[in-house]
């Protein structure tokens, strides 16, 4: 099979707040700063990639149009037509709606339900516009994230450094071997998020992922860092908030890590 241009990393963790959609909006900022072609897909209901780079009122409009990708994986459309340029150079989006909260249902009564996201993004992937797809996906495993897996190649999983970070981690690689046959997608590695250098959590973290055989682990993590919530807040990447932010500099490295992985 010819390898596709494009690179589809997902951001998976059936963990809740692990840093899933804050490392997803931030890498692809960097991506793109690189020069990389980067679209976004919002895979979760809960808008966050969305209102990473819009307001809330922009994002509601776009979560009630029938531009989204709730709509489009509904009615099996070519989600090239649901494309919306970010204010960021190199830096596309498709937007979430609440109604995501109904797709497994929706998939429910679908033919070969686990590859409809795939389908839909048949014309992205032949016209190779982008270098990267990066996608947010919701806390679960269910049917929808099975559709997530199946069309990436990579899968990038943050992991919180506190007591409970890896707490179910075993049982989502387990899943993720179980999905073997369905899908090529391999961990590209795990990121440490929110690192307090006050708590040796992340020392921990990093020894306890070190036991797990074949699984990478990222050099760069991302500390703690109250100008990600401020970047959240006011709907922009940490490094347009403050280019010089400890995290700014760490997704930067970050980005740098995954032009390097895939270049090998
Ligand atoms: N490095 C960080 N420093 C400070 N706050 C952070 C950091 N990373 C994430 N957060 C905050 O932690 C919360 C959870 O992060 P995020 O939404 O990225 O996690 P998630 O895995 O996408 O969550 P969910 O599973 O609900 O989708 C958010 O409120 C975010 O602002
Ligand atoms: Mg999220």
């Amino acid at each position: 099979m010819k390898e596709r241009k494009t690179k589809t990393i997902c951001f998976t963790n059936n963990k809740g707040g692990s840093g899933k959609s804050t490392a997803c909006a931030n890498l692809a900022y960097e991506l793109s700063q690189a020069g990389k072609k980067v679209l976004l897909v919002d895979g979760d209901m809960q808008l966050n990639l969305s209102l990473s780079f819009f307001d809330e009122e922009k994002v509601l409009e776009m979560a009630e149009s029938e531009k989204n990708l709730y709509y489009a994986v509904k009615g099996k459309k070519d989600l090239k037509d649901y494309v919306i340029a970010t204010p960021y150079e190199n830096l596309d989006l498709i937007p979430s709606s609440t109604l995501m909260s109904q797709i497994e249902y929706e998939l429910f009564t679908m033919m070969q339900r686990e590859y409809v996201l795939k389908k839909c993004l048949k014309g992205i992937y032949e016209e190779g516009e982008y270098d990267y797809i990066l996608m947010d996906a919701p806390p679960t495993l269910g049917t929808w994230v099975i559709n997530i897996l199946c069309t990436a190649d990579y899968v990038i999983v943050p992991v919180e450094a506190s007591p409970w970070g890896l707490f179910g981690l075993a049982n989502m690689f387990d899943f993720l071997r179980g999905m073997d046959e369905m899908t090529e997608a391999k961990v590209m590695g795990v990121l440490i998020t929110k690192v307090d250098e006050r708590k040796n959590y992340y020392k921990q973290t990093r020894e306890i992922l070190s036991g797990y055989e074949s699984i990478h682990v990222f050099d760069s993590s991302i500390h703690v860092d109250t100008s990600i919530e401020w970047a959240q807040d006011a709907s922009v990447p940490v490094g347009v908030y403050k280019k010089s932010a400890r995290s700014a500099r760490e997704f930067k490295e970050l980005a740098k890590e995954v032009i390097k992985y895939g270049s090998r």
